[in-house]
């Protein structure tokens, strides 16, 4: 943009703002006669670029409501999913079957319902936001102790997808882990009026599946944590070299309790976060706004999409390499968001309430014009449109695992910086967990976001850099992924990594016989039907397949299917110069 342009867009951004606020859109729409509805992600997209139908859609403030709605719904054998204030999962998890399906909204079902003290307990209705937990916790002195770094999440949906934050520490890095009882209501016979309310606590078998169920055994109503007494940490941020990252992991994740690693493998750079517990009298009010999750000016992330998209159009390696390096030094030196007292970061330790620095999420409560900020992924705006791959690999595999991708970098060593504009690799701790669907044994997990272009059959610059990390992740060294996150070709036979994944299949059939709660996707994700990827022409680009033909990357811009490079299993769309020209 020439700077004229831009001060005349400055211009209309100051004169012409006209006070709508930018808090994202609700992900459902419905005609003006409430007959058809879509349901979408944060994104506004799902990974097959598909938004989906449904015919009505329910918003119950009570479990009395839910039940009701549950119960005339399974009368009548309509499809039925819960979707939540912000729909924040990649996958078409919250797409009732069809077009005429029930969507159940837990936008309403937000009260805090009890906080015991004494017992360190706190009751909540399922469409409670992390935030609100959080901050209702604090406020008589209690915590969750690990929990996923955005608080934009609800407790129904965060537990829905096994949602973590990063230890190995106490019972562990899933939210889901802290559940000692949970209300669920699903369909039933006439001899319950078609909906019954199962009340699971930690004796009951059951709870392993409802505690991760992607949705599919009812609607969670309300749920009971198991807290903590509010406590302080102390983090501070050391930068490495990486060239023994693969030794070091292992370590580093037992000798700190909120450790982890953000990972820049093409600048062969990594940031430790050095997190601990401190005396609750050491001093400090330390805050945690991470800087990707504040409101971000409209024309700046414009600005930055405008660059990348000509980065990408015109296979600007070097380009992508000095953004890559400006960004992360930028957020290196402004401490990722972190400030020593909410206000001004003046150097490390940061030691604060727990509270303040476990989580974060501004732009939802940015108040300004949509055309002044938003968070960074809002569809509204010209901003970031990215593909995320997310797993999770046992310990014992992680040292293979990096210095493959270490290979990899040597082999191309500026394929990497492509991710760096998404803050290189976050690797966070989680832990095996008792849940069917939850982790099956202590793994790093591995969260890497990357360009995605709006036209479906544009490669990606070092797209089959990136394909290959995905598949020996996720295939080599079988790491799960996250329900919540990830392209279609990661569910590839994920629920055989499951060993009790026939435990949840049969709760399923006990709580919901006729299926009225799944859909083609969670079938298909579930291991119930075939179909989870999608093979025709272009599929391997948006990660619909993997390729086993050039047509599934897209030859006429130079992109054949060919071997990895490390992982001679993997099959990646590599650009072949000598074949193009
Ligand atoms: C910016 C951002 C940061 C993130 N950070 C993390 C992170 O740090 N760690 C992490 O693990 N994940 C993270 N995630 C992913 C996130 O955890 C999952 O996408 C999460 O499931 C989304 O929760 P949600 O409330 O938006 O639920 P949705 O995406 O709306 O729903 C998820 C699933 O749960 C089901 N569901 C929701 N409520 C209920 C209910 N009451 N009863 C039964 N089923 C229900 C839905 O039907 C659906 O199947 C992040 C996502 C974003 C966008
Ligand atoms: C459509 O549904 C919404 C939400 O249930 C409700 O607020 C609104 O009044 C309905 N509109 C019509 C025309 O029925
Ligand atoms: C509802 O509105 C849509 C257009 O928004 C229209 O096509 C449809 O016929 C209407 N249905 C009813 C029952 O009025
Ligand atoms: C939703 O309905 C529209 C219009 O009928 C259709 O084009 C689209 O494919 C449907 N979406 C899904 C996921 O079926
Ligand atoms: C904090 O409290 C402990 C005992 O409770 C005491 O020994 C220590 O000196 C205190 N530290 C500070 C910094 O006040």
């Amino acid at each position: 943009m020439s700077k004229k342009a831009l001060s005349l867009t400055l211009v209309f951004l100051l004169f012409f703002s006209l006070g709508l606020s930018s808090p994202p859109e609700d992900p459902i729409k419905c005609s003006s006669n409430n007959t058809t509805c879509t349901i979408t992600n944060s994104y506004g997209i799902f990974p097959d670029r598909s938004i989906c139908n449904a015919s009505q859609v329910v918003y119950p403030t009570t479990e009395q409501e839910l039940v009701s709605v549950v119960a005339s719904a399974t009368r009548a054998k309509t499809k039925m999913k819960v979707a939540t204030r912000f729909s924040h999962s990649i996958p078409k998890l919250v797409c009732p079957e069809g077009q005429n399906g029930l969507l159940i909204s837990t936008k309403h079902l937000n009260q805090v319902l009890s906080i015991d003290v004494k017992a360190r307990t706190m009751r909540v209705q399922s469409g409670v936001t992390l935030q609100q937990l959080i901050n209702e916790a604090a406020k008589v002195g209690l915590a969750l102790p690990y929990s996923p770094y955005w608080w934009g999440l609800t407790i129904g949906g965060l537990m829905g997808t096994g949602a973590h934050g990063s230890t190995l520490w106490g019972k562990g890095s899933s939210v889901h882990d802290y559940v000692l009882e949970l209300r669920i209501v699903r369909p039933s016979g006439p001899q319950d009026g078609y909906a019954k309310v199962e009340t699971l606590n930690e004796q009951d078998q059951d709870l392993n599946a409802a505690k991760v169920s992607l949705g599919v055994l009812g609607v969670i109503s309300q749920v009971t944590l198991k807290l903590e007494p509010l406590f302080k940490r102390s983090i501070t941020y050391v930068a490495k070299d990486d060239s023994d990252l693969g030794e070091e992991v292992g370590g580093f994740g037992h000798a700190h309790e909120f450790a982890d690693i953000t990972w820049y493998p093409s600048q062969r750079k990594a940031v430790y976060r050095v997190d601990d517990r401190v005396p609750m009298n050491t001093s400090g009010n330390g805050l945690y706004d991470f800087i990707p999750f504040r409101p971000t000016s409209s024309l700046e992330l414009a600005v930055i999409r405008t660059t990348e998209d000509i980065q990408e159009s015109t296979s600007d390696a070097n380009g992508k390499c000095l953004v890559s390096k400006t960004t992360t030094n930028t957020l290196i030196t402004a401490a990722y968001g972190l400030t020593n007292n909410g206000i001004i970061f003046t150097g490390y330790p940061v030691i604060g309430f727990h509270n303040r620095l476990q989580a974060s999420g501004s732009c939802l409560d940015s108040l300004q014009d949509l055309r002044i900020t938003a968070c960074s992924w809002d569809p509204r705006v010209k901003g970031e449109f990215f593909h995320q791959t997310t797993f999770s690999i046992k310990l014992s595999l992680v040292k293979n695992f990096i210095e493959d991708v270490q290979k990899l970098v040597q082999l191309v060593p500026k394929g990497l910086c492509v991710i760096d504009l998404y803050n290189g690799i976050l690797m966070r701790y989680v832990t095996a967990s008792s849940a069917y669907l939850g982790k099956q044994e202590d793994a790093l997990d591995f969260d890497i976001t990357y360009y995605r272009g709006k036209d479906p059959n544009t490669p990606r610059l070092y797209e089959d850099i990136l394909e290959e990390i995905e598949q020996l992740g996720i295939f080599k060294y079988e790491g799960l992924p996250h329900w919540g996150k990830n392209r279609n070709l990661a569910f590839e036979g994920a629920i055989k990594k499951y060993v009790n994944a026939e435990k949840f299949l049969r709760v399923k059939e006990r709580y919901d016989s006729q299926g009225l709660f799944s859909s083609t996707w969670t079938d298909q994700v579930l291991g119930l039907k075939d179909g989870v990827t999608i093979v025709k022409d272009g599929c391997a680009l948006e990660g619909l397949c993997i390729c086993s033909h050039d047509s599934h990357c897209n030859p006429s811009k130079g992109y054949y299917c060919r071997p990895g490079k490390v992982y001679k299993e993997a099959r990646v769309c590599t650009h072949l110069k000598s074949e193009r020209d």
